[in-house]
């Protein structure tokens, strides 16, 4: 199966054949063909849809690892249309993590700011930045639904996002991003901490997002170092 979508037989959107059909077509049991398609829709592959069936994913969006770039360039970068909806912008004190990670004082007021990012209308991740530089309160003047954060720092406050140390940890998704990202309570979802530094190496932003766990990739490119001989 992984190789029909691979080969493009089955295309993102199709209805897949059932598990009778499937158990004909390789010869196997409806149970083993009912445990692969589970395997495949855990994996992010294929998605059901209750008394509709399962269907081919879209392709996953890939955020690689090795070059720094934002939401909007992530999702230009496979030829969909990003938007956002900032769900907040406000100016708040920095907690203990935060301060931590900014380098400032605990208290010290930032510029918060969440905001629900979607390709094509989907919504894919939520957003929740805490940015510290001098001047940052100006951000609240501007239109964060129109523009890419990380283009206006750089264009605007002359402040390029050059550098960033990002975590990622799985998880489920709770009420509150369950509804915001339209996925059931309980999927799996990506959470990313990132701390982003201009190229003075300061940490400019602190932020938090969330996921949909199937549709994104985190790529990376390792190589291994010399060996000791
Ligand atoms: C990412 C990061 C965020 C960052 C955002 C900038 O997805 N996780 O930390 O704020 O990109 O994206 P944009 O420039 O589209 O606002």
């Amino acid at each position: 199966m992984r190789e029909r979508v691979r080969a493009g037989e089955w295309k993102p959107g199709d209805l897949i054949p059932s598990e009778r059909e499937l158990g004909e077509t390789y010869g196997i049991s409806r149970m083993t063909a009912r445990q692969a398609i589970t395997d495949l829709v855990n994996e992010g592959l294929f998605y059901r849809e209750q008394g509709k069936g399962t269907f081919v994913s879209r392709n996953k969006i890939t955020q690689q690892l090795i070059r720094l770039t934002g939401f909007t360039e992530d999702i230009r970068a496979r030829g969909q249309q990003p938007s956002t909806k900032v769900l907040s912008a406000q100016m708040s004190p920095a907690n203990e993590v935060t301060a931590e990670r900014l380098r400032i004082q605990t208290g010290q007021i930032v510029f918060y700011l969440q905001r629900l990012r979607l390709a094509d209308g989907e919504p894919l991740a939520i957003e929740s930045s805490q940015l510290s530089f001098k001047g940052c309160e100006k951000l609240l003047e501007e239109d964060l639904e129109q523009n890419s954060l990380y283009r206006l720092l750089e264009t605007k406050y002359g402040l390029p996002p050059m550098e960033a140390e990002q975590e990622l940890e799985a998880g489920l998704a709770g009420n509150e991003e369950a509804q915001l990202l339209k996925i059931p309570v309980g999927s799996s979802v990506l959470f990313t901490r990132r701390t982003t530094y201009t190229d003075r190496n300061q940490p400019i932003e602190y932020a938090k997002s969330v996921y949909c766990g199937n549709k994104y990739t985190f790529y990376t490119h390792m190589k291994r170092e010399q060996l000791v001989p």
